[in-house]
């Protein structure tokens, strides 16, 4: 039985800050000083990286006045990209201890820690009222998450009735699972997937309505080929979270990723819904 330990153990090396800033020192920018675009190919922990989040973007039904939930917030990427995009008000929450502080920093060097904060703690026992946010979004997560139905139930319970739901994640698609290490998990012990269908119905049990739910495989093998190609002409990629935080595993995690979209065993899938009134 993966424990949570597990899980962040995964995503912790203990320098992050300090490799980040060294990373934005080679790409030319001030690690004091950064602007979005400069930590744009490292804290957007996500398939398609920034691609994906300003896609996200586009649906979600966010307003300046909303507060919302960031579940499994990771180094505050998207938090910060959405807060800035929509004024709204963003709370993240993450198991990385280490993410949530590097989180912290970069979200007050960009002057956005009055709108963006994060917590650490667990999706499945989050530390908020019932009927707190006008939305959440949890981006590339529930990869992570064994207990899918406690994991809708909780987002359920600290949302406001009719508040929307936006969830990323890597499904499973046909055959077996990819090969490990993959960049949410070392080993088939902390990674549980589920198809776009268990999705679907996990989420109508929960109590949503599912809005929208699209596949975007194809969208993925795109951008890894495009990335591909780039590095083949010695330039760098748009996305390097994955380097950057698993330094030297994540050539193989990244293979294996790439393999498993290509041959259908992974389909990322994006999903609006609402929260039944
Ligand atoms: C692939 S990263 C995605 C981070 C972020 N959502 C992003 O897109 O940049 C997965 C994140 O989920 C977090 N996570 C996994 N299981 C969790 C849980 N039960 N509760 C809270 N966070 C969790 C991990 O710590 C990690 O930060």
């Amino acid at each position: 039985m993966a424990t949570h330990d597990d899980v962040s153990t995964h995503y912790t090396s203990g320098d992050l800050l300090a490799r980040l800033n060294a990373a934005l020192r080679e790409d030319g920018a001030d690690p004091g000083a950064p602007t979005m675009a400069d930590l744009a190919p490292y804290d957007q922990f996500h398939g398609r990286g920034l691609e994906a989040t300003e896609e996200i973007a586009g649906f979600m039904p966010a307003r300046a006045t909303d507060h919302i939930l960031d579940v499994g917030s990771g180094i505050g990427g998207p938090a910060r990209f959405f807060a800035h995009r929509f004024g709204c008000r963003v709370t993240g929450i993450d198991l990385t201890d280490e993410f949530c502080e590097v989180a912290r920093h970069f979200t007050q060097l960009l002057g956005l820690d009055r709108q963006v904060d994060f917590h650490v703690g667990d999706a499945l026992a989050m530390p908020f009222p019932d009927a707190h946010f006008e939305g959440a979004y949890s981006m590339n997560v529930s990869m992570n998450v064994a207990d899918k139905a406690g994991f809708y139930r909780e987002m359920h319970r600290c949302l406001k009735p009719r508040a929307w739901l936006v969830l990323s994640e890597i499904a499973k698609g046909d055959g077996d699972d990819p090969d490990y290490p993959t960049p949410w998990a070392s080993t088939a012990k902390t990674s549980f997937l589920s198809t776009p269908e268990q999705t679907r119905r996990g989420l109508e049990e929960a109590g949503f309505e599912v809005v929208r739910l699209v596949s975007t495989r194809e969208a993925a093998l795109a951008f890894g080929a495009r990335s591909r190609e780039l590095v083949a002409r010695g330039e760098k990629p748009p996305h390097r979270a994955v380097m950057l935080i698993h330094g030297g595993r994540a050539r193989e995690a990244m293979a294996n990723t790439a393999r498993a979209l290509a041959d259908g065993r992974l389909d990322p899938i994006e999903v609006l819904c609402r929260r039944r009134a």
